[in-house]
């Protein structure tokens, strides 16, 4: 038996790092892929082939013995396995047109089209049920995930996402065209929101001043959205990208990238944890032509993303 499923990379318009502490982000899945093949073997054994590495081995092992990128690959095998009778294992393989490490959501989308390839070789469950597989799946390698990732993967088009309050698609950004460059630094997402979390203990009110201003700015964006007022969103990119800036998750390599996209597109910001990775940019009246050309010159590597509105599919 054989299960497969994709799932798109996601890009944070606004709100990433205050989502963490309950405020609302919005985000958007990008035109860039993980696909997950699942099949039911014979050996018992789990089996896992990936760029970021392989695996065999039996199931029931301790989670920390296992590599961090395959965690949440065993995991969700392992479990899958402990739920079944029967003597057989799992191969997993995965197949990915997004860069790890860049902010770009290459481990959500993977944690959920591996979650419901997995869980496609049992019997049906609810897509709600999915997206609680894959944010259980994300937790082995970053504990302290807000979820939003994973909802954005799972949904595809905009969302708004908070803890408390779940996803809601905000709509599909029709017309929006984004750029993507990349800083060519990987970033551990868990330790960029532990040294956020470090800030937010010396400064609370100040941090939780910039938590408010953020989740304002998530406020106004299904209005601008929905009126397709591009550079209204811009311009609430920038700010956020300055709350940003004040928490610490910049660097002289990203304002760079940021100024680049800023003078040559409604608006341009960190996407994802910060440290490195990538910036994001929401092109102009000129379209993405202007922004690729700047951070080509400043020799960024960088690219044209449209929205997806599929989120998972299984095949
Ligand atoms: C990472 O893509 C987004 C963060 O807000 C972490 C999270 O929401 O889990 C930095």
């Amino acid at each position: 038996m054989r299960s497969g499923a994709s799932a798109p990379g996601k890009v944070i318009l606004f709100g990433e790092h205050f989502v963490v502490y309950g405020a609302p982000a919005i985000l958007c899945a990008i035109d860039r892929r993980v696909a997950v093949t699942a099949s039911a073997n014979g050996t018992g054994r789990i089996s896992i082939s990936s760029a970021l590495g392989s695996l065999e081995s039996p199931p029931g092992r301790g989670i920390s013995e296992i590599a961090p990128a395959l965690r949440p690959l065993y995991f969700l095998a392992d479990r899958m396995l402990a739920g079944r009778q029967g003597t057989g294992g799992i191969d997993i393989t995965v197949e990915s047109e997004i860069p790890p490490g860049a902010g770009l959501g290459s481990s959500s989308a993977c944690c959920v089209a591996a979650a419901a390839a997995v869980s496609g070789l049992g019997s049906r469950i609810p897509r709600g049920r999915v997206l609680e597989l894959a944010v259980e799946a994300e937790q082995t390698i970053f504990a302290g995930t807000s979820g939003a990732d994973c909802a954005a993967c799972m949904h595809g088009g905009i969302i708004r996402y908070s803890r408390d309050g779940g996803f809601s698609s905000i709509g599909q950004g029709r017309g929006f065209s984004l750029v993507i460059a990349d800083s060519g630094t990987k970033h551990s997402t868990g330790s960029v929101v532990g040294t956020v979390g470090r800030f937010r203990g010396e400064n609370r009110a100040e941090f939780e001043g910039m938590c408010r201003e953020a989740a304002g700015l998530v406020e106004g964006v299904p209005g601008l959205l929905a009126r397709g007022d591009a550079a209204g969103v811009g311009r609430l990119m920038n700010q956020n990208q300055e709350c940003l800036r004040r928490i610490g998750v910049s660097n002289t390599t990203l304002d760079e990238m940021v100024r680049i996209g800023q003078g040559a597109a409604h608006g341009a910001k960190i996407t994802g944890a910060g440290g490195g990775g990538c910036v994001v940019c929401l092109a102009g009246p000129g379209g993405p032509g202007p922004a690729l050309r700047g951070f080509e010159r400043a020799g960024y590597g960088c690219f044209e993303a449209s929205i997806d509105c599929r989120g998972l599919d299984t095949f």
